[in-house]
């Protein structure tokens, strides 16, 4: 790469972090998700869809879709009147939950579009409900962008309206905890290595996910970003957490 291209891709890098790196991950995505998390990131993910539906939304956001895992298994459990959109900025993700909704006929119900968290096309207050499955990290750890990521997601959802954020946590037990860094930092690698298509893309899981904040610092960063009521609770002891608040009125 010349230096005038390397240094135009590390200044789009520098205005949407992690985004080269999402573009190259789709192609064994969902499977190697199964695959390392046992399947449990599925149950997570229901778990999350289900706490998005309570109270009824009538448009739910699934930020950082991806394959859009999260707004797809909401939709098949929400009711008609809900609009169910994902977002995000990698179009080769988005490829890939398009043809999912297509498949399971969905396609009335779900949108997905193309979009940076950082910039939402969304006037104020237009969610009830923004749900994030596994992407929090993302856009919190270490992220140059994470106010404004954090800003733009509390100004999308409606006051007293709702977040719903899943996301790989620290166990309190420091047996478990050391057990499941030592999964992170051998096995994750090594099956992204071997398997995936984007061996960055697994590194930074592994790293990512070990030095990623316990649930109670999650909350006072949701607390900080205007949502109250902030609870959570720990899933298969505390390797990940499901979080939620309300927006403030
Ligand atoms: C680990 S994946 C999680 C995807 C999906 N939510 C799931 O449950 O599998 C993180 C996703 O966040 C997206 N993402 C990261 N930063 C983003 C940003 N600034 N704007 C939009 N999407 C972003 C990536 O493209 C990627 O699809």
């Amino acid at each position: 790469m010349s230096e005038e291209n390397w240094t135009a891709a590390s200044k789009t890098q520098r205005r949407r972090p992690l985004h080269e790196m999402f573009v190259m991950v789709p192609p064994r995505y969902d499977f190697l998700n199964r695959l390392l998390t046992w399947t449990l990131d599925e149950r997570w993910r229901r778990l999350a869809a289900r706490e998005c539906l309570k109270q009824n939304p009538r448009r739910m956001l699934d930020l950082c879709c991806g394959t859009g895992d999260l707004a797809l298994r909401a939709a098949s459990l929400g009711s008609d009147g809900t609009e169910f959109t994902g977002l995000d900025f990698s179009e080769p993700m988005l490829e890939v939950a398009r043809r999912k909704r297509n498949a399971r006929r969905l396609d009335g119900k779900v949108d997905f579009i193309h979009g940076d968290a950082g910039e939402l096309p969304f006037p104020d207050g237009y969610f009830d409900v923004v749900g994030i499955s596994f992407a929090f990290r993302n856009i919190t750890y270490k992220n140059p962008l994470r106010e404004r990521y954090l800003s733009e997601m509390a100004r999308v959802t409606a006051p007293g309206g709702r977040c719903v954020i899943v996301e790989t946590s620290q166990p309190r037990s420091r047996l478990l905890r050391a057990m499941a860094h030592l999964y992170f930092r051998t096995v994750v690698p090594q099956a992204g290595r071997l398997l995936g298509s984007n061996r960055g893309a697994y590194r930074y899981l592994s790293e990512s996910a070990r030095r990623y904040y316990d649930a109670g610092e999650v909350a006072q960063m949701l607390r900080e970003a205007g949502f109250r009521d902030v609870s959570y609770r720990h899933l298969f002891g505390g390797v990940a957490a499901l979080h939620t608040g309300v927006r403030q009125t």
